[in-house]
């Protein structure tokens, strides 16, 4: 029911004022120059000045300051005095810059997201932002695309968690509280599906797999009370999704309920042209209003042709008054009617510091991150009062926020600065340092060589050496095709191994590169991530063991880059490939790879050990009901925290199934030589799956039932469920 204050503001709206309300511009068009990441094709939008007080919201306007000046000024000249909505790209914090989402996917941690998303709407709330354009769930397969740095992985399960508990972190359970925001879940849908893993590419997917893997973590954040979706810029069944029919109202609304505010990507109602879906910019409005599309973001087509398709009859005029409604609904459900600021506070915004409580969260949240990847003779943790050897062009580099933290602070603590606070004063010794270049400038080499620093490193006990991506080569606009790291990196971690001592290669990057080249050069492999502010102090607590490492890899690891896309939960196919027979040439393989990742889904190492024994699959009572048990115990002297996995295979179906799928995990956290058992309830949900007809469907039959402590390392056992 529409409540009647919002029902009179549109009745007394005309069609024009409707139609600026579905419009967001930058906030360049109040006079506002403080902003932060437009990433689209900046052109001047011809907005006239009146219309300009008719607008509905402020893209990536920051600082609350500007925000509450500019929302002062925009109610005096509106008409009906309907206050603006503030949105902002908060990907991974506002002030406090947070690990990656990736980083956060490889977590496994669903308490740790939602504090995640809870820290970043504090901050933006603060800032005067009432959205954020976040949690991105696009699944993801393809490491060259940028993006994979702002989603959590390649997994539908884990994702639809992640999603579920980022929007609960962000949004709170009522909107007006202080400090909560709304979430704008992205890039519906499969966006993260890009052809060649090139940025704005192709998306060709057929229904199932939509519905398999890409589809359910966009429904987590429906289910969970996500307040708005945004269209992806590609095509879904060839029809771009800003002006997707089928998908925004069909599966979106009819099929999920949702009943919250859709907004366009940046210029994509006015990309259907270019994609040849639309004419012009008439027919561009008209898909996109037609599709269920409420908001049009830096474009103007709404504006310049709503009112004339309406006369014409080509366009209901409800639609219009139905998205007007919904994203009036927003503003309320914000309880901006009633305080037009929500908590934008200059004082709190300011601070030069971010809040202490928050940098030692941000510090937590990011150990929990780190994926510790070999750990040979364990060379790690670190001793206090060793000799450390520091190289590389991450050693002391400040620039490892990642992408999409411009509202932070410039820099984060650098790994260097971390150990530093753990060691006593001479105990490290840094030498080729430098910095890394970026891919669009061309450079790709770390600096200064030289025989006399290799010499020095000879006397450390352990080099630790910080190798990886510059950080501006991650996010929207940063596909590569090579994933190696730049050959001087490589030709350093070999050098170092040369000098005879322990080498621990520390990887800094927003997606899984190729290691294979330095895999036999290191004698431990640290995945660091981009982890936010506090990285270089969570880093350290990981490398001397104040904090035992406990992330598990969200996305496959290639072996090599001709590979991808690989991932874990593939479809079976015709001819698999049989590991006790490597000679058979007409299965699916390789002949110059393996067909597995480097690393596969869900692995990580620890340093504690642990056992898993006594795995059964039991049915309960009547026989209906399933339970999967494993026992872990952590044979190491140290506690430690294991991730167990369940995995399901459905053997045979009407539809083609994937050779496993992940359906549980548990985080158990082990004393030394403690036992304890995990058990998994099967239930009917997990078996289920869409069918011939797009139908969720159970067919009775064998499935196996895998646990284990990752994709590739499980138990099994097969049983017939009907
Ligand atoms: O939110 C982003 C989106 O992810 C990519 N295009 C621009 C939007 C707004 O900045």
């Amino acid at each position: 029911m529409t409540k009647p204050f919002i029902q009179d503001l549109v009745n007394d709206m005309t069609l024009d004022e409707k139609l600026a309300q579905l419009t967001q511009l930058g906030p360049h068009y109040w006079g506002l120059d403080d902003t932060v990441d437009l990433t689209g094709p900046f052109k001047e939008l011809n907005i006239k000045p009146h219309v300009i007080h008719s607008i509905g919201s402020v893209l990536n306007g920051i600082g609350a300051r500007n925000v509450m000046e500019l929302q002062t000024r925009h109610l005096q000249n509106s008409r009906q005095r309907i206050p603006l909505l503030f949105m902002a790209d908060v990907i991974h914090g506002y002030r406090t810059i947070l690990p990656i989402p990736l980083a956060m996917g490889a977590s496994f941690d669903l308490a740790a997201c939602e504090r995640f998303a809870a820290i970043a709407a504090k901050e933006s709330a603060a800032a005067g932002i009432h959205v954020t354009f976040s949690p991105m769930t696009d699944l993801v397969r393809d490491p060259r695309w940028g993006r994979v740095m702002e989603t959590s992985g390649e997994d539908p399960y884990l994702n639809a968690l992640v999603t579920a508990s980022m929007v609960r972190g962000y949004q709170g359970y009522d909107l007006r509280e202080k400090g909560r925001i709304a979430a704008c879940v992205k890039h519906f849908a499969a966006y993260g599906a890009p052809e060649g893993g090139r940025e704005y590419n192709t998306v060709d997917l057929s229904s199932g797999v939509l519905r398999d893997f890409y589809l359910p973590a966009y429904k987590a954040a429906v289910d969970a009370g996500v307040a708005m979706v945004m269209a992806a810029f590609n095509t879904v069944d060839r029809i771009p999704a800003s002006g997707n029919k089928q998908l925004l109202r069909g599966i979106l609304r009819e099929e999920w309920g949702f009943g919250g505010v859709t907004i366009a990507d940046f210029n994509s109602v006015n990309e259907l042209i270019p994609h040849g879906a639309a004419q012009d910019g008439r027919e561009a409005a008209e898909l996109s209003l037609a599709a269920g599309l409420d908001i049009e973001m830096m474009s103007t087509h709404y504006l310049a042709h709503g009112a004339e398709l309406v006369e014409q009859g080509r366009l209901d005029a409800a639609l219009i008054d139905e998205a007007v409604i919904r994203v009036l609904e927003l503003k309320d459900a914000l309880g901006l009617f009633d305080n037009p600021f929500k908590d934008a506070d200059p004082q709190a915004d300011e601070v030069a510091e971010p809040s202490g409580e928050h940098r030692q969260a941000a510090r937590e949240l990011a150990a929990g991150c780190v994926v510790l990847l070999k750990n040979d003779d364990q060379v790690l943790p670190l001793k206090r009062g060793m000799k450390i050897g520091l190289a590389g062009p991450f050693a002391t580099s400040v620039h490892v926020l990642g992408g999409w933290s411009g509202t932070g602070q410039d820099s984060a603590v650098s790994l260097y600065s971390g150990l530093a606070q753990k060691t006593s004063a001479g105990d490290i010794l840094t030498a080729m340092t430098g910095e890394l270049g970026s891919m669009l400038e061309g450079i790709f080499d770390v600096a200064d060589e030289t025989e006399e620093a290799y010499s020095r490193l000879k006397d450390c006990d352990v080099i630790l050496v910080a190798v990886g991506e510059n950080q501006q080569d991650t996010g929207e606009g940063g596909s590569k095709s090579n994933l190696r790291l730049s050959p001087n990196q490589e030709k350093l971690v070999w050098r170092l191994k040369d000098t005879g001592k322990p080498v621990v290669t520390i990887v800094f990057s927003g997606r899984p590169l190729e290691l294979k080249p330095v895999l036999e050069a290191s004698d431990a492999l640290v995945q660091a991530w981009f982890l936010g502010t506090e990285s270089g102090n969570a880093l350290a607590d990981v490398l001397f063991g104040d904090y035992n490492p406990s992330g598990r890899l969200s996305m496959s690891f290639p072996y090599t880059v001709g590979q991808i896309p690989v991932y874990y939960n593939a479809y079976q196919t015709g001819r698999p490939y049989d590991p006790e027979y490597p000679q058979v040439r007409y299965v699916t393989r390789y002949l110059d790879c393996p067909n597995d990742p480097l690393f596969c889904f869900g692995y990580g190492l620890s340093y504690s050990n642990f056992a898993y024994s006594s795995f059964t699959v039991k049915r309960v009572e009547d026989g209906d009901q399933l339970t999967a048990s494993i026992e872990v115990e952590n044979t190491s002297d140290i506690a430690g925290k294991e991730t167990v996995q369940l995995y399901i295979r459905d053997v045979s179906a009407s539809v083609v199934r994937p050779v496993k799928e992940l359906k549980g995990f548990r985080q158990l956290l082990l004393a030394p030589h403690e036992k304890q058992a995990v058990s998994f309830e099967i239930t009917r949900d997990m078996l289920m799956f869409y069918g011939k007809d797009d139908q969720l469907i159970f067919e009775p039959g064998e499935f196996d039932i895998m646990i284990g402590r990752n994709s590739g390392d499980c138990s099994t056992e097969r049983i017939w469920i009907g």
